[in-house]
């Protein structure tokens, strides 16, 4: 098992390449199935869960090429001619939650499909209830057995008017996708406005679909009878970049971002903000520093887009945990994810959770521990603590990481972090 090992105390300084965003990738390579002709997405991040969604989409008959591309990211192009399989394996299917996303697609453009129902996963249950009920309005008779999602649609799905009783990203991106093909106009209400699903939609458009009220809480989609090929160069990764400013916040570095785009940013910058980190964007360049690392604290509480994103928590927690004075989290999103805070509690941090909510008190001397990752956030935020503790911090599980930071030692090393990989001889391997 991978582990890796941080030796804090090195202010970060450097310019830092934000890759293409994981969370709009996945729903992009998804929606490839939508047409017979081939989608080309420039600035796919290489990283282990869009090697289990080509996987994926190939074991449906899709074609997945990697092919020389643009000067960022790799470039894929995706080919789904028929006959596709309308099947999508459970063995597949359980190792990334975003498998869901092939459900709208392939019920758009065949009529059917059976997708293994996603579990649960360590930050909570992720029910699909949402893309199921959505897909139901349109016209789907949706089944489970098995563990299976047995959905078909023989006359083609049908527009409808669906109004999400709370904001879902997923649930948005899999009926957005669906919808591009159905007969007559649907109209999502309370819909995600997370960046990701703006650039989801954008491609749709470039791949000839009807799609008004793009980045608003109400999409209206007029239904069309095929979609067409296109080109589309995936968004930067706004997580990623949120995570490396904290970096350089939390090291009491300076780093530049490069890449990154600041609209998606806003309340994560506002935060840091309030914390007392400086930056500033001229040039088209963003620039993220502190002095010594030891922010004043604050609160945050997590909220669907344009709030503050759930998945930028677990880094906050770090932060805060070495700030000066108390700060608190509200999380609102996911019921179960504060498995970060024990761990860092094991490096001196002083938190208390209740519920929904986490106190955390600063101090400002956090010591190096053996820690363990439970998913992709709470591992990189160990990572900043451990960048921010005395002595040697060891990561474990840190195959999350690999799930969604592409080249993380690279990108931290190359601006003056002491970080390995090594393998942890005593793991057991079940
Ligand atoms: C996506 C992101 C994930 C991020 C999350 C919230 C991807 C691949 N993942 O996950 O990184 O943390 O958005 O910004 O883009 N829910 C239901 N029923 C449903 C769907 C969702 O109850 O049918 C609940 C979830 O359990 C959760 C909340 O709604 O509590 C929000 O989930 P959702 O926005 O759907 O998250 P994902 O799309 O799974």
């Amino acid at each position: 098992m991978d582990q890796l090992v941080i030796r804090g105390g090195r202010p970060l300084r450097g310019k830092i390449s934000i890759s293409g965003a994981k969370n709009a990738a996945l729903p992009l390579m998804a929606a490839s199935l939508l047409t017979e002709e081939t989608l080309t997405l420039d600035n796919i991040p290489a990283l282990d869960d869009m090697t289990t969604m080509s996987d994926l989409l190939t074991s449906l008959g899709a074609a997945v090429e990697e092919v020389e591309g643009s000067n960022r990211g790799r470039t894929l192009k995706l080919t789904a001619r028929p006959p596709l399989s309308t099947v999508a394996p459970y063995e597949i299917v359980n190792r990334i939650r975003a498998s869901v996303l092939v459900l709208g697609p392939l019920l758009a453009r065949t009529g059917q499909a059976t997708v293994s129902m996603p579990g649960g996963d360590a930050i909570g249950i992720r029910p699909i209830d949402q893309h199921l009920k959505g897909l139901e309005a349109m016209g789907a008779k949706i089944e489970l057995k098995g563990g299976n999602v047995i959905a078909s649609a023989p006359g083609g799905l049908k527009g409808a008017t669906i109004r999400f009783p709370f904001v879902s990203v997923g649930a948005t991106e899999n009926l957005l996708m669906a919808a591009t093909l159905a007969k007559g106009t649907t109209i999502m209400e309370n819909a995600a406005r997370e960046p990701e699903v703006t650039d989801l939609a954008q491609c749709l458009v470039a791949m000839g679909a009807s799609i008004h009220g793009i980045g608003t809480e109400c999409l209206v989609i007029q239904g069309v009878d095929a979609l067409h090929g296109a080109n589309h160069t995936v968004m930067p990764d706004r997580i990623e970049a949120g995570t490396y400013a904290v970096a350089a916040a939390i090291t009491g570095g300076e780093l530049v971002l490069d890449g990154a785009n600041v609209e998606h940013l806003g309340s994560v910058f506002e935060s840091l903000a309030k914390a007392g980190v400086n930056i500033s964007n001229g040039l088209g360049k963003v620039r993220v520093s502190h002095p010594t690392g030891r922010c004043r604290g604050f609160d945050v509480i997590t909220h669907p887009f344009p709030g503050f994103p759930t998945d930028m928590q677990a880094q906050f927690m770090a932060l805060m945990a070495v700030a000066d004075g108390a700060s608190l989290i509200t999380e609102t999103i996911f019921e179960n994810r504060f498995m970060h805070a024990p761990e860092l509690a094991r490096m001196g941090a002083d938190i208390t959770v209740h519920g929904s909510s986490a106190m955390v008190r600063g101090n400002p001397r956090l010591r190096g521990a053996p820690v363990m990752a439970t998913d992709l956030r709470a591992s990189v935020c160990l990572v900043l603590a451990g960048m921010a503790a005395e002595g040697e911090t060891v990561v474990n599980g840190v195959y999350h990481l690999d799930r969604g930071y592409e080249k993380l030692e690279e990108k931290l090393r190359a601006v003056g972090a002491d970080i390995s990989r090594t393998q942890d001889d005593r793991a057991i391997v079940p």
